[in-house]
């Protein structure tokens, strides 16, 4: 039976006695768990799969009816307490920059015209002074080394990492739940779903040592492994909490799968020993925006989740639907 025993506030951050099953981890072990107040979003991919369109638009400008998908990502970063946000960035993505400033002349215009409604839809993309941190990623060699190219701002603490082309619906934000979890694990934490079998080769899948329901205690992780050698069918999906030893672990990594560095091979390597590596089965729906298919599925959800919009778009989605079955 899992035992999260005790959890009680420190000043220094929270105190957890952390009882994840008896000699596994050892109940009653003590750890110091921080508070997650940095997030890393990486951004500077290259986003090949929206062609043309990337060649001059970050993709995580692209937006889900009338919000990027950045917008998104901060949102959910927000909800989870994160207080300083650092985008690992590349040429041609200014455009995310001018979007987390200020537009004076924009509001200006507005508060001219008296649209109150509008200047309050802007305020969420304002961001105070000094809590989003640009860095660069001069090459695109994969997801692991963007991380690392956040060390210096990151330092010695935990950190989220927030991937905005996985966007999620969820009641509870996804990060805010791992963050509840975190609390109680500390750790390493990836955010984890199910996929089928021939699925597994797109994602890093846990390989699974216990468990516990929402959380499980990995024991290895394999990048994009096929069916027949994938370890479970549980797929590691863009949000992590992850230990500053990561960082460490990245500094000697050789290049992984497809020639990246790969952030999965650093988190695996504290999976060797007793793994402090958790994945948490998180409560939502997750589009995957860097594909077509994905973000179009999005783009659907999302429009059907508006008030305003519901009506007109279910409408014509119903209509558009029996054309298709007419032409059959
Ligand atoms: P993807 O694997 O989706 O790559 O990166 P991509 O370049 O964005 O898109 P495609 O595959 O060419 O269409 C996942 C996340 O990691 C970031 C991306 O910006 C995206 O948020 N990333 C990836 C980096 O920041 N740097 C990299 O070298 C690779």
């Amino acid at each position: 039976m899992v035992v999260f025993v005790a959890i009680a506030d420190s000043l220094a951050g929270r105190v957890a006695y952390s009882g994840l099953k008896k000699g596994v981890s050892g109940v009653g072990t003590q750890m110091k768990i921080k508070k997650v107040s940095k997030a890393v979003f990486p951004v500077a991919g290259l986003g090949t799969r929206f062609l043309p369109a990337t060649k001059s638009i970050p993709k995580e400008i692209m937006t889900l009816v009338d919000r990027p998908l950045i917008q998104y990502a901060i949102d959910e970063a927000r909800a989870a307490g994160i207080k300083e946000f650092i985008f690992v960035t590349s040429r041609g993505k200014s455009a995310l920059e001018d979007y987390f400033d200020n537009a004076p002349e924009l509001e200006s215009e507005l508060r001219r015209k008296g649209k109150t409604d509008m200047l309050e839809i802007l305020k969420d993309t304002n961001m105070d002074s000094g809590a989003i941190a640009y860095v660069r990623q001069n090459r695109p060699m994969g997801l692991g080394h963007a991380v690392w190219c956040a060390r210096r701002l990151i330092g010695n603490e935990p950190f989220a990492v927030l991937l905005p082309d996985d966007v999620i619906a969820a009641e509870t934000p996804c990060l805010q739940q791992m963050v509840e979890a975190y609390a109680q694990t500390g750790g390493n934490m990836v955010a984890a779903m199910e996929v089928s079998p021939e699925r597994t080769s797109s994602y890093g899948v846990l390989d699974i040592a216990e468990d516990m329901g929402s959380i499980v205690r990995v024991k290895g992780m394999v990048e994009k492994p096929k069916a027949a050698d994938a370890p479970s069918n549980l797929a590691v999906i863009g949000r992590y909490i992850l230990s500053p030893k990561v960082l460490t672990n990245l500094n000697r990594i050789k290049q992984g799968a497809g020639g990246e560095i790969q952030l999965t091979d650093a988190i695996a390597e504290e999976t060797k020993g007793e793994s402090n590596v958790f994945g948490y089965r998180f409560r939502g729906q997750r589009y995957d925006c860097g594909s077509k298919a994905g973000f179009l599925q999005a783009t659907v959800a999302f429009g059907l989740a508006r008030p305003d919009l519901r009506d007109e778009f279910g409408v014509y989605l119903n209509d558009m639907v029996a054309m298709q079955k007419a032409a059959q």
